[in-house]
């Protein structure tokens, strides 16, 4: 590749490399075996131009950034209303595992938060068939990427031999009704979502299919309509980064979702998807460096949208 932007990805990674604080997420026994120093970026435009840096290949658990993909399948499926329905578009301004309920309604506050995503997960495909739902989360995030993706089995089972938190949320869920299946079952599928396995290349792909209106920059699939990619990039902006969601809009100023295996991404309409990824977190569950590199790539390139 000719094009300069690689080697001022290469700065980029250089000038955040540094920072090693933060923790790698260790409530999921899996995650905390990862090695804390991988680092990459990667950048892809809507018209399938890729540009990386650093560990851009290594796959790890996709984790909270499925939400915002899962989401779409379901508005995709659903339709806008009947999802707002049962799951609301408001900031929690509370961490990503607390229960976050509307007053009055009783639906979760956004989808980008636990209790949210497990009800959207339980929204796809048919009542009573996790199994089918699974398929078609895997089905659609492998769309999303461009590429078939596959389910980190370790993983998996490490999240749910420890799930309780997720356990809690899904029996009050039940108790209101949210969702009607065996609260286990529901976790089970919902983990096996988060499961799936990603590289930061992938990552860049997908935020892409959103920045390019639903449609896969490289294999030019129609993969949500437009209104989705809309939709969804609206909650990430406001809700993406849970308890931090103020801060990020104003200070980096794009949609965006972190995830608690290290993983982040950003899309800007029209423009870009951008992918970072190193597995330390802050408190609010989102990387650390993938944090900064995402401030640095929006200083530097003017990606604040406001
Ligand atoms: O449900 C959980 O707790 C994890 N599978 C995903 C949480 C997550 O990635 C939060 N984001 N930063």
């Amino acid at each position: 590749m000719d094009s300069p932007i690689p080697d001022y990805l290469h700065e980029v990674l250089s000038a955040c490399g540094a920072d090693t604080s933060g923790a790698v997420a260790d409530y999921i026994p899996e995650l905390a075996q990862v090695d804390p120093d991988r680092l990459g970026v990667a950048l892809t435009t809507v018209d399938g131009a890729v540009y990386e840096a650093g560990d851009c290949e290594s796959r790890f658990t996709i984790q909270s950034i499925s939400k915002p993909f899962v989401y779409a399948l379901a508005l995709q499926q659903r339709g806008l209303e009947a999802v707002l329905d049962q799951v609301d578009v408001e900031p929690s301004g509370e961490a990503f595992n607390e229960l976050s309920l509307e007053k009055g309604s009783g639906r979760p506050l956004n989808p980008m938060i636990n209790a949210g995503a497990i009800v959207v997960h339980t929204m796809l495909g048919d009542p009573g068939d996790p199994q089918g739902r699974c398929d078609q989360v895997l089905a659609g995030l492998s769309a999303f990427a461009g590429r078939p993706l596959d389910v980190d089995e370790a993983a998996y089972g490490s999240e749910t031999a420890t799930a309780f938190r997720n356990y809690a949320i899904a029996n009050m869920l039940r108790s209101r009704d949210s969702i009607t299946e065996d609260p286990e079952d529901v976790v089970a599928a919902y983990t096996r979502q988060c499961s799936v396995r990603v590289s930061t290349r992938d990552l860049a792909l997908m935020a892409a299919t959103l920045a390019n209106g639903g449609v896969h920059p490289v294999s030019e699939e129609q993969v949500v309509e437009e209104w989705v990619a809309r939709q969804v990039m609206s909650v990430m902006a406001t809700c993406g980064m849970y308890d931090s969601a103020g801060d990020w809009i104003s200070t980096v100023g794009f949609p965006a979702k972190s995830g608690v295996s290290g993983g982040i991404i950003g899309a800007l309409p029209g423009q870009l998807g951008i992918a970072a990824f190193s597995p330390r977190l802050d408190p609010h569950g989102s990387s650390v460096r993938g944090v900064e590199v995402c401030r640095h790539l929006s200083a530097d390139m003017g990606l604040h949208m406001m």
